[in-house]
């Protein structure tokens, strides 16, 4: 059996209902835009945030489960569908989940607009509910996404980014939601507020390890169903070009900065700046760290007793590291 329906069987009915919910949550009258839904759900991606609301929500409560923990985890989908078709246009990429990129497709000026459509299914899905408190941890999450996405480009301008800025560029862009999502299992199924804040907390560690993995996916060859080698044609520096830039010489360091300036868009100097990352030891440095994350995560749920939700979860951390998509 494959790690993730390994991982999935404690919830495996809970996600198949899911998958009908969110499909409905998409719904809309307006024929391309369910032309466009239509095609979401069929290449829908690997689910991990769902996952986690589930899993959270079940270790929490010891098996526990209601109708807020379903539309928490399709919140979270809402906003994560949205934030991919959102980030595709402005990374200019063609590619997603293993086929066209819905701007590939439909262009821009559509896939602006599909964001927003989900975004906007995603606030009415909680406020028709009156789910405030879980629509205040996805407005914290979708706030720091735009934050981190802005503080990104800034930095991508200017070459300037630090390790301290990496981090805190990947803690909001990426692990917030991934806090929301932890957050949100717990929140409903009525945790307390300390809870709340050791799942968010627990959100906040896998999703660094999370993105560090994305980022290192962009330095191999790897086929995961999206370009790969396009962060340093997008001038995006991350933690592998980080740690390098701070361990070489000077003059290395002016021949890389010079080459993600002027040179991003030619490919053979884009694998030369990759081939002398890679021997510099930025990819080592760059999984130790990312292990780091991953220890702390799972130190989170050292105070929970052993149950099949959280033999689980701790796979599912461990996945996080070890996927091959
Ligand atoms: C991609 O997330 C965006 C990042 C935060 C790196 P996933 O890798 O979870 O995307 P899908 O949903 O499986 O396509
Ligand atoms: C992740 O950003 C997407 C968001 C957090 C909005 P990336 O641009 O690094 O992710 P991929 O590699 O395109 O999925
Ligand atoms: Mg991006
Ligand atoms: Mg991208």
């Amino acid at each position: 059996m494959k790690i993730v329906e390994h991982i999935k069987l404690p919830i495996k009915k809970e996600m198949e209902l899911f998958e009908e919910k969110f499909k409905d949550s998409m719904s809309s009258k307006v024929p391309l835009l369910n032309r466009i839904t239509h095609f979401i759900v069929r290449r829908k991606g690997k689910q991990m945030r769902p996952m986690f609301v589930f899993l959270v929500a079940k270790m929490v409560s010891g098996g526990n489960f209601n109708e807020r923990t379903y539309r928490g985890a399709s919140l979270i989908e809402l906003i994560h569908t949205g934030s991919l078709v959102h980030d595709d246009v402005v990374d200019d990429s063609n590619r997603r989940r293993g086929f066209f990129s819905l701007n590939a497709l439909w262009k821009n000026k559509i896939a602006v607009l599909v964001g927003d459509y989900l975004f906007s299914k995603s606030l009415l899905l909680s406020i028709d509910n009156d789910d405030f408190d879980l629509l205040k941890l996805v407005s914290i999450a979708l706030k720091e996404m735009t934050e981190g996405e802005l503080l990104q480009i800034e930095k991508a301008r200017k070459l300037d980014i630090t390790e301290a800025v990496y981090f805190e560029i990947i803690r909001q862009k990426t692990a917030t939601l991934i806090a929301a999502c932890t957050g949100i299992g717990a929140a409903s199924v009525g945790a307390k507020k300390d809870e709340i804040e050791l799942m968010r907390q627990f959100g906040v560690y896998i999703g660094i390890a999370f993105q560090i993995k994305d980022d290192l996916f962009d330095y191999t060859d790897d086929k995961i169903g999206k370009p790969t080698g396009i962060d340093i044609k997008e001038q995006k520096m991350t933690l592998p070009l980080i740690y390098t830039l701070n361990n070489c010489s000077a003059k290395e360091k002016k021949w890389l900065i010079n080459s993600v300036k002027n040179h991003n868009t030619d490919k053979k100097r884009v694998k030369e700046v990759i081939a002398f990352v890679k021997k510099s030891g930025g990819m080592e440095y760059t999984i130790a760290k990312m292990k780091e994350y991953q220890a702390n995560a799972l130190k989170m749920l050292s105070s929970y007793p052993d149950s099949d939700y959280k033999k689980s979860l701790i796979t599912m951390v461990n996945y996080v590291i070890d996927r091959k998509i």
